[in-house]
C-alpha cells in the first residue's frame, strides 16, 4: 500500500468522524437551545494514525487486506459526560438510532465490567454509512462514552502506558489502580451531590407552586362570594408561613380548594 492507497482508505473514515461529530454536537445544541440539561458535555473524534493502524494490525496478527473489517477503531468518537447517569442517556440516544442512520454491532460495558487496568468507559461499535463519489460505503466506528473523571484517568494512563510500552514499573501500575479508584469515588460523590441539588430544587419548586396556589385560591374565593373572610384567610396563611410547617400549609391549601368548590356550587344554584 502506498500513501495514496492509504489516503483513499482513510477518506471515508474522516468523513464518518466529521459527520458523527456534527450529529452528536447537534444533540448537545438542541438541549442547550431548549435550556435543558445536556447529557453530552463535549464530543471529540479522530481517525487513527497510519502508524497506529499498522502497530495494532501487527499486534493482533491482522493482514493488511483485513484491516477495515477487523480494526474497529480506525474511526473513533468520544462523548464526554458530566455524570455517570448521563452515559445511560447517551447510550439510549444511540440505540434509538439503530437501524436508522447507523447500525449497532456491539456494546462493551467497561463500567459494569471494569478492565483489570482500572479502565472504565462504555463502548459502542457501529457501522456507519458514508456517501462517496462511488456510492455508499459502510465504515466501522468505535464510540467511547465516558465521564470527565473517566476521561481524565484514561488520558493519563494512556500516555504512561505509551511511555513505558510493556514495561510499566509495578509501583506505577499500582498507583494508576489507586487513581482509578479515586476517579470512581469522584464520580460517585458528584452523582450524590447532584441528587441532593436536584432534590432541593424540586422541593423549592413544589413550595413555590403551592404558595402561588394558595394566593390564587384566596383571591378567587374573595371574588366568588365577596367574602369578608379573605383577610382572615391571608392572616391564617401568614401564621402558618411563619410557623414554617409545609404539611400544615398543604392542608390549609386543601381546605381552600374545598371552600372554593362549596362557594362555587352555591353561586351556581
Ligand atoms: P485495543 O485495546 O485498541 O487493542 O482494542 P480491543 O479489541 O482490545 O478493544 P477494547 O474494547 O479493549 O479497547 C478499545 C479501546 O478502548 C482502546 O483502543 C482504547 O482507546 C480504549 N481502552 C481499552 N482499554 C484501555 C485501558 O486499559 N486504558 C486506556 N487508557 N484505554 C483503554
Ligand atoms: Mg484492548
Amino acid at each position: 500500500m502506498d500513501i495514496n492507497d492509504w489516503r483513499r482508505l482513510l477518506i471515508p473514515y474522516e468523513q464518518a468522524v466529521e459527520e458523527l461529530k456534527v450529529k452528536f454536537n447537534g444533540i448537545r445544541e438542541e438541549y442547550i437551545r431548549l435550556e435543558e440539561y445536556s447529557p453530552i458535555e463535549y464530543v471529540t473524534g479522530r481517525v487513527k494514525k497510519i502508524s497506529s493502524i499498522l502497530e495494532k494490525a501487527k499486534r493482533k496478527g491482522i493482514a493488511i487486506e483485513d484491516i477495515e473489517e477487523r480494526i474497529e477503531d480506525i474511526a473513533g468518537i468520544r462523548i464526554i459526560c458530566q455524570f455517570v447517569k448521563d452515559i445511560d442517556k447517551v447510550v439510549h440516544l444511540i440505540r434509538n438510532r439503530d437501524g436508522k442512520d447507523l447500525k449497532i454491532l456491539e456494546e462493551r460495558d467497561y463500567i459494569k465490567n471494569i478492565k483489570p487496568s482500572g479502565y472504565r468507559s462504555y463502548h459502542i461499535i457501529i457501522k456507519y454509512p458514508i456517501q462517496t463519489s462511488k456510492g455508499e460505503k459502510e465504515v466501522l466506528t468505535e464510540i467511547q462514552i465516558r465521564t470527565l473523571a473517566m476521561n481524565f484517568w484514561a488520558t493519563i494512563e494512556h500516555s504512561l502506558r505509551y511511555k513505558y510500552n510493556k514495561d510499566m514499573p509495578d509501583y506505577i501500575h499500582q498507583r494508576l489502580l489507586n487513581a482509578a479508584e479515586a476517579a470512581f469515588t469522584l464520580d460517585k460523590e458528584m452523582s450524590e451531590i447532584r441528587q441532593e441539588v436536584l432534590k432541593a430544587q424540586e422541593q423549592f419548586e413544589a413550595r413555590t407552586n403551592m404558595i402561588a396556589e394558595i394566593f390564587t385560591n384566596i383571591q378567587n374565593l374573595s371574588k366568588i362570594n365577596e367574602i369578608k373572610e379573605a383577610g382572615k384567610l391571608y392572616k391564617k396563611f401568614w401564621e402558618l408561613w411563619e410557623e414554617g410547617d409545609m404539611e400544615k400549609l398543604e392542608e390549609f391549601n386543601k381546605k381552600l380548594d374545598i371552600m372554593a368548590e362549596v362557594y362555587g356550587a352555591q353561586r351556581l344554584r
